[in-house]
């Protein structure tokens, strides 16, 4: 069975690297109209410049007027959007504690479950107007087992959007949107390389498939999640890690 998503306007924040560049091009190239935001506009560029129809918009997630813009700007431009994938998050790496500032904890939970709140609420109401939608947010195995090399800032905002998709889902069932979250493991994108640079057996050893994530193997779930082969899974959490944590 082919996955198609001709006719389906999708938005994915944060897609102008990493995971979230990887979801804009496979969306993009299963069919769907793809919108990018980020606060790099020229990477967002680059993601969508191979895509028909693709549009890249600068915004910071966790700034209510850029979203608000933001949401503007693809609604009008695209008529609405049925796929919304919430993947714009800041990686921030383990120091202790007391090892955090108070601005850095702020930044964090801003960008990674703030700026998921402030962009839903924006595409909420044209979904549930139109009776269809799916939304997928960015959770981590951080939140499922504790951080291992981030840090507890990171941790607690990756948790929180656990429950938040739990409890969005809820909300949104009666409409026909199905809201989901991915939880990927250590996945090989620059912020992750940098960091386990000459460390990597380390992490690997734990891990049963016995290597690290690469970016397409979440984007092929969030591919299935927005997809009708998953039409009746909402609210879940979906891990993967090469079988590191298995829920
Ligand atoms: N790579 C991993 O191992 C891993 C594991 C678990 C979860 N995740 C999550 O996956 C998502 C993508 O991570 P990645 O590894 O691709 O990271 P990345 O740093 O490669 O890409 C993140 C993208 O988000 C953008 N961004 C950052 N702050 C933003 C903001 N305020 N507004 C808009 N865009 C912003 C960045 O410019 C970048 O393009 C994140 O939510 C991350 O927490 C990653």
């Amino acid at each position: 069975m082919e996955i198609a998503l001709q006719g389906k306007n999708a938005l994915i924040t944060g897609g102008a690297a990493g995971i979230g560049r990887v979801c804009a091009q496979l969306l993009g190239n299963s069919g769907a109209r793809v919108a990018v935001c980020d606060i790099d506009l020229d990477g967002a560029n680059e993601t969508v410049a191979p895509l028909a129809g693709g549009l890249a918009v600068r915004c910071d997630v966790s700034d209510p007027k850029q979203v608000e813009d933001m949401a503007q700007t693809v609604l009008s431009a695209f008529g609405g959007v049925d796929i919304l994938v919430n993947n714009a998050g800041i990686i921030s790496f383990k120091r202790g504690i007391n090892g955090i500032t108070i601005e850095e904890w702020d930044k964090v939970l801003s960008v990674n479950l703030r700026g998921p709140f402030l962009v839903c609420r924006q595409f909420v109401e044209q979904m549930k107007e139109r009776r269809y939608g799916r939304i997928v947010n960015f959770s981590s195995m951080a939140a499922r087992v504790g951080g291992i090399e981030v840090g507890i800032h990171y941790a607690a905002s990756k948790a929180g959007l656990i429950a938040f998709t739990k409890t969005l889902a809820k909300e949104l069932g009666p409409y026909g949107i199905n809201v989901n979250t991915v939880a990927p493991g250590f996945t090989e994108t620059t912020p992750v390389k940098t960091q386990l640079a000459g460390r990597e057996e380390r992490f690997i050893a734990p891990i049963p498939l016995g290597r690290l994530g690469d970016p397409m193997d979440t984007a092929k779930t969030v591919l299935f999640l927005v997809s009708s082969l998953s039409d009746y899974i909402t609210g879940q959490i979906i891990d993967i890690n090469g079988g590191q944590y298995m829920g």
